[in-house]
């Protein structure tokens, strides 16, 4: 009986959002609906029970990490709202989606602007990527008042998505270190850390910037002066420094690793499972760990050693493990 409702309820909404008027402020909403939270933690389909199970664990791995981190973990003990810039915020479906680069966040902005854009979009992938990145096409948590804040965080089902912290900088570090087509990195970063890390640098490469090694890029981020000067670029930035998630307790924590199943159960506690997917599609250039391998291998294990303590943390709250081709110290 209840199951029943709530899907006549489910395909009704779906025809809403998916009606496309821009205007129409009535089209969107889930009134009367279950909200994902109760759908997360109180599920009416069976076979999302034992994914519950799963996500249950992975909250408490966070917890008790931040837990037994509590001076690194809670350095600072109050955000905000300039902390909350990451957080985008869907009103219609109560998500809010903290976004972290280099995992997946252009097509979960993309979806994030057809759940959120009362259906001015249907297809996630009609939205050209760099319009995915404009600030302005997305909501997020800081531009509201501090009480608009506080109910969101606590009625809203927060999610973000990680991966394995070193497979992630590596990839930063190809997609804005090893290609010729954006010079902005070169120039803001890749002088920079030429100049404090290459000995003997010519002046055209103290110019352009844009042949950084990987050796280098490291030698960079485990860098005192660093972090000391301005926080990370956001490619590289650890998970928790952008989410805060020993502050804000995240319902939800997808991988990058089962990306489609996780984005997918998301879809579905939102309640738009049936006609919205996350989009697939064949990345040849993906990072892997293969290649992660093949990068690591140049760096010394003083430098791997010291790498690791800067995304320690990283690696604890979200349950991946010391990589076997470590050699720390
Ligand atoms: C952590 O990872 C290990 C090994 O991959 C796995 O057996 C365990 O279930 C995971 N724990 C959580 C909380 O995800
Ligand atoms: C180059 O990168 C910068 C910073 O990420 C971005 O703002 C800019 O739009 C990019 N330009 C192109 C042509 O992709
Ligand atoms: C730097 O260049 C000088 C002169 O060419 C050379 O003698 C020296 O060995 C170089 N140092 C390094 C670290 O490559
Ligand atoms: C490792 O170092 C060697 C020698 O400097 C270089 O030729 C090679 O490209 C480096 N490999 C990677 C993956 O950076």
């Amino acid at each position: 009986m209840v199951l029943t409702l709530v899907k006549l309820l489910k395909s009704r909404e779906a025809q809403r959002v998916m009606r496309r008027n821009p205007f129409g402020v009535d089209i969107c909403c889930r009134k009367g609906s279950r909200s994902p939270l109760q759908e997360l933690y109180n599920p009416t389909q069976l076979e999302l029970s034992n994914t519950a199970v799963l996500h249950q664990m992975r909250r408490d791995q966070v917890t008790d990490t931040c837990r037994a981190n509590s001076a690194v973990s809670r350095k600072r003990r109050v955000l905000t709202p300039n902390d909350l810039k990451h957080l985008v915020v869907d009103e219609d479906h109560e998500l809010i989606y903290c976004y972290v680069p280099k995992v997946a966040c252009t097509n979960w902005k993309r979806l994030m602007m057809v759940l959120s854009g009362r259906g001015k979009y249907s297809d996630p992938m009609e939205i050209p990527a760099n319009e995915a990145h404009v600030a302005a096409n997305l909501k997020t948590l800081n531009q509201y008042s501090i009480p608009e804040i506080n109910h969101r965080l606590k009625s809203y089902m927060k999610f973000l998505f990680v991966r394995e912290p070193f497979e992630r900088l590596v990839s930063a570090y190809r997609n804005k270190f090893t290609q010729k087509y954006n010079t902005s990195f070169h120039k803001r970063y890749g002088t920079k850390i030429i100049r404090r890390q290459r000995k003997n640098a010519t002046q055209e490469a103290l110019r352009r910037g844009d042949d950084v090694r990987f050796e280098e890029f490291v030698a960079y981020l485990i860098d005192p002066h660093t972090q000391r000067e301005e926080p990370f670029n956001e490619h590289w930035q650890t998970v928790h420094s952008l989410c805060h998630p020993c502050h804000i307790r995240y319902d939800l924590v997808g991988k990058y690793e089962t990306l489609e199943e996780d984005s997918n159960y998301v879809l579905r506690l939102a309640g738009v499972g049936s006609y919205l997917k996350f989009p697939t599609y064949a990345k040849s250039t993906r990072t892997t760990d293969e290649m992660t391998t093949e990068f690591f291998q140049n760096i010394s294990s003083e430098h791997q050693t010291q790498l690791y303590e800067v995304y320690k943390l990283d690696f604890l709250m979200f349950n991946y493990s010391v990589p076997s081709y470590l050699k720390l110290e």
